[in-house]
This record gives C-alpha cells, sequence and structure tokens, in this order.
C-alpha cells in the first residue's frame, strides 16, 4: 500500500466501523494489523487514533499499516494491555474486536474509564457473546445497538454499549438474542442459528443445554 492508496477492509471490521460517531477520536484496542484505525482516519470518519496491542509482534504489523499509508500524524500504536496505557481524554469511541467475549469483559471490567457515559465502545466477541452480554447487563452498561454480518462464510455479531448505570439481570435467553431481529435480518437470524447449533452439540452432556436451544428456537420460529 501506497500513501494514495485506500485500505480495503472486510465487512466485520466495516460493521464495526459503522457503529463509530463521526468526528470521535478512536482507540483500537487488540488492533494486531491497525487496519480499522488507519481506515476510519484515511476516510475521514476520526480526526485521531491510537492503534493498541498487548503483544509487540502484531504492533509492528501495526506499525507498517500506518506507516505505509502514511497517516503517522494521525495514528499512532501503542503497547497496552487492554485500556491500560490509555487516557480517558485520548479517545471518545474504543473497539475491542477480534477476541473471545471474555477477554473483552475482562479488559472492560479493567478499564478505569469504562463507566464515563459519554465514551462508546463498539466490541466484537469472536465467541461467547453471551458471557460478554450477562457480563455488560450486570454492570449497568446498555446495548444501544447490535448487528450481524458475514465475513469469509462466517457470521460476526457488533455490539455498540455504554455505561447508565442501570443494573438490569436479564434472562438467559437475552444474553443470546439482546437486541438482534431475527424476524427481518437473516445475518441476525443465521447468528441465533449458530448458538443453537452450538447449544445442541453441548447438550449431549447437559440438559440445560437442550432446553435453552429449545427457547431459542421458539424464539425464532415466532419470527417467521
Ligand atoms: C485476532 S487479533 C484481532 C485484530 C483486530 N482487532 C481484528 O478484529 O481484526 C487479536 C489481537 O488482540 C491482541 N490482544 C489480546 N489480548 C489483548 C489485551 N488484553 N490487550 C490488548 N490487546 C490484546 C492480540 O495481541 C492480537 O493482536
Amino acid at each position: 500500500m501506497n500513501k494514495n492508496q485506500k485500505l480495503i477492509i472486510d465487512e466485520r471490521l466495516r460493521l464495526c466501523a459503522e457503529f463509530v460517531r463521526d468526528g470521535s477520536r478512536l482507540a483500537d484496542i487488540g488492533t494486531d494489523h491497525a487496519y480499522l484505525p488507519v481506515w476510519l482516519c484515511q476516510n475521514g470518519k476520526c480526526p485521531s487514533a491510537i492503534a493498541a496491542d498487548i503483544n509487540p509482534d502484531p504492533l509492528e504489523r501495526g506499525k507498517e499499516t500506518i506507516k505505509n499509508s502514511g497517516m503517522s500524524n494521525i495514528v499512532k500504536a501503542r503497547l497496552s494491555s487492554g485500556l491500560k496505557e490509555i487516557c480517558a481524554d485520548e479517545a471518545d469511541d474504543i473497539v475491542i474486536a477480534g477476541m473471545g467475549g471474555e477477554l473483552i469483559a475482562k479488559i472492560m471490567e479493567e478499564c478505569s474509564f469504562a463507566k464515563d457515559s459519554s465514551k462508546h465502545f463498539i466490541l466484537q466477541p469472536m465467541t461467547k457473546s453471551e458471557i460478554l452480554i450477562r457480563w455488560l447487563c450486570q454492570n449497568g452498561f446498555e446495548i444501544i445497538n447490535q448487528d450481524c454480518c458475514i465475513a469469509a462464510n462466517k457470521c460476526y455479531t457488533v455490539l455498540l454499549v455504554n455505561y447508565t448505570g442501570v443494573i438490569d439481570e436479564k434472562d438467559e435467553l437475552f444474553c443470546y438474542i439482546a437486541k438482534l431481529s431475527p424476524k427481518t435480518k437473516k445475518t441476525h437470524r443465521l447468528f441465533v442459528q449458530n448458538h443453537i447449533n452450538r447449544l445442541l452439540k453441548q447438550a449431549n452432556g447437559d440438559v440445560r443445554f437442550a432446553v435453552l436451544a429449545d427457547k431459542l428456537k421458539e424464539h425464532i420460529n415466532d419470527c417467521k
């Protein structure tokens, strides 16, 4: 890539990008190649971005993308475990994508400014989204929006959340469905169907998973 070439990102990162507010300063946690922060700055959606990663090797890859894009003046690479090296006044919107739901919840838990309600968090769990959603509800975060997409033949979900302080013990079904609309959106339906398939596999050892899978099936069948 040279300075005049625009980066191309896949549907999963594009969906994360859609949830970022125009004009917001971005922090991308677990950035690896730094594709998302570079793309958002190249496309004028973010005036600046921090591309952070806990591991030096991915951060080096990120630095390479930043350098090749000619965006070094506005996209800064930073070694950071979660948001520990990011100050509250450096970012408005924070993306944590491409990690497991439990790790994302842990990063949120350890973030000193997660409870600043002006911040938007865009979370893209690769696995165990239900655990992340339960954690969010139990810790006063509101799910403002959620969407799904297909990339490389896989279905992914992205959550837009912020802190409201309202603790809401949602039932187990909510942790799997949250803001999805399987009735109107095919990708949402597919995401829930994938939950059902996983639960049915787990059900061999535990009937509770089968009951939950049935409830989810009922829910999406009601939506047909
Ligand atoms: C699979 S990559 C995802 C890259 C990019 N965010 C995406 O969604 O395409 C996960 C990255 O998260 C980084 N990572 C894992 N745990 C982290 C943590 N606690 N804090 C910051 N980065 C972390 C890894 O080093 C790795 O580069």
